[in-house]
């Protein structure tokens, strides 16, 4: 399905000034409570360090709060219901590319962190078999390496920079698990890693130095920084396109075969835009989330003692194969029995999520559903969760368990998912779901497969189709499709 590529933004700061200052005027509702007079010595507190005045901000005026830094009043959201509301009950309200994450389109261009909509929800189905549990076990081998080649120069008594130490060692990581790169091996004195970090580093700078232009300037080096990572990274692509199956298993050579489901795959400007979003997305929230481990572990003798004994105990010295880091289900059991469930169930997310999983599976695919059928927080809604199924062509049957009769809307959502991806819907009481299963079981062992050829169409939205039956029998099938 060809989506048409998102709007370019403009990287010209009086261009973003003025536009930013035309949308505080013609705002149509007032912005949250906050500090929103202009203020030099605001915006300097908030470039060297933020988080005391985003929790005074906090403390002063709730989660949603506004602070005029520079020019800009900026609203800002913080806890843990702002976070809900944000990603998860209302993320349909917002846009990633207006925001704060518009700024690092110069770097990183237009990937999963920095568009939306149908281009957005597009490239995630097509990358989403790369993240499958064994493609991630497979870097798993990388990460074991650089961690421990990484401590291989402590010794005891040392004091070592852990955030510059995360850092080094994810950026490692992300060379060979992202690209395949060989970090030790810089091509013509050209360290990938290091002019990843030197590009970043813009985003450092006070925001009047982020504004200039010409030689010299942060953006200059920026700017320079990606032609020459750009150089590397589609020298790569083209490479690998030359010489298809020998890319290794590394994330850029399953999204080189990644297609969506009319066999799109992504062009060398996609591919190069998401595998550095990939990189920046797992870079500083790898870092300073294992940066904080270890600080959370120095604080907490309590916990590090159980940790090392714990590690003796499973290793006894040796290191952790990647089945060990992620097939263990019964530390996932006891991790979650540490959790209390919040909110609702999100159904139709659900139903997304296991289309998306699917797609790319080799073969006819069903799911089946089992649920009270009600939604509390998904993001998308019923339709979008049935028309991701009809596009996937997944048949999905649906067990609706112990639903009372009164809930319609359940009952009817639960049955229109089913009978437009030609399955079956149930309604059964939990004792009696060994009968629903036999017969979906049967259902599923005599299908049979028409195959129908449609003609050429403009219309790109959903064909209905009906089968009929000459010997007055009735055939479940498909609703239709979509071209
Ligand atoms: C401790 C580590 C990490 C944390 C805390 C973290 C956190 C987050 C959060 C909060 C979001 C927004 C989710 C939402 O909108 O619902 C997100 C999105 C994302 N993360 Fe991570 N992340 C981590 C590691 C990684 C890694 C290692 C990668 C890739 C290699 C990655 C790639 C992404 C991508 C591509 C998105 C955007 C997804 C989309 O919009 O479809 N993240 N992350």
């Amino acid at each position: 399905m060809a989506v048409s590529a998102p709007e370019p933004l403009s990287t010209n700061p009086l261009r973003t000034l003025v536009h930013e200052v035309q949308a505080e005027r013609h705002a149509e509702v007032p912005y949250p409570p906050g500090e929103t007079r202009f203020s030099v010595a605001r915006t300097r507190r908030f470039e060297r360090d933020p988080v005391p005045l985003l929790l005074e901000a906090y403390r002063d005026h709730g989660p949603v709060f506004t602070l005029r830094l520079l020019w800009a009043p900026v609203v800002f959201m913080l806890g843990p219901e702002a976070n809900h509301y944000m990603t998860v009950s209302h993320a349909q309200n917002f846009r990633w590319r207006d925001g704060s994450l518009g700024d690092l389109i110069p770097l990183l261009g237009d990937g999963l962190l920095t568009t939306d909509g149908e281009y957005h929800r597009h490239a995630r189905r097509i990358m989403l078999p790369a993240f499958h549990r064994e493609r991630i076990a497979e870097a798993a081998d990388a990460m074991i390496e650089e961690a421990l080649s990484g401590l291989g120069p402590w010794r005891a008594g040392d004091r070592v920079d852990l955030y510059a130490w995360t850092r080094h060692v994810a950026l490692r990581v992300a060379m060979r698990a992202l690209f395949g790169f060989d970090p030790d091996r810089a091509a013509d004195g050209f360290d990938p890693a290091q002019e990843f970090e030197r590009a970043l580093a813009f985003h450092g700078y006070d925001y009047t130095l982020q504004m200039l232009r010409g030689p010299g300037t942060p953006w200059a080096r920026l700017r320079s920084a990606r032609t020459k990572l750009d150089r590397v990274i589609f020298a790569e692509i083209a490479r690998r396109r030359a010489d298809p199956g020998h890319g290794g298993g590394d994330i850029m050579s399953l999204l080189l075969e990644a297609r969506d489901e009319d066999g799109e795959g992504l062009s060398d400007r996609q591919l190069r835009d998401q595998v550095m979003t990939l990189m920046f997305a797992g870079h500083d929230t790898t870092t300073s989330t294992v940066t904080f481990l270890f600080h959370e572990l120095a604080r907490g003798p309590h916990v590090r003692e159980r940790l090392l004994a714990e590690q003796d105990r499973v290793l006894g010295g040796r290191v952790p194969t990647a089945a060990e880091l992620t097939n263990d289900l019964e530390a996932v059991r006891r991790a979650f029995a540490t959790l209390t469930a919040e909110r609702g169930t999100a159904f139709y997310d659900a139903v997304v999520a296991a289309v998306s999983y699917l797609q790319g599976v080799a073969g006819h695919s069903a799911i089946l559903l089992y649920s009270d059928g009600r939604d509390r927080s998904s993001r998308f809604t019923f339709a979008q969760s049935l028309e991701f199924a009809q596009r996937a062509g997944v048949t999905i049957y649906s067990i609706g368990a112990d639903l009372p009769a009164f809930d319609v809307v359940a009952r009817r959502q639960l049955c229109k998912l089913s009978e437009e991806t030609g399955g079956r819907c149930f309604f059964v009481r939990t004792e009696n779901l060994a009968e629903a299963y036999t017969t979906i079981e049967r259902d599923l062992r005599h299908r049979y497969l028409l195959t129908y050829e449609p003609g050429p169409s403009s219309n790109r939205g959903f064909h209905a189709i009906e089968v009929r039956v000459s010997n007055g029998r009735r055939a479940r099938s498909l609703a239709g499709y979509y071209p």
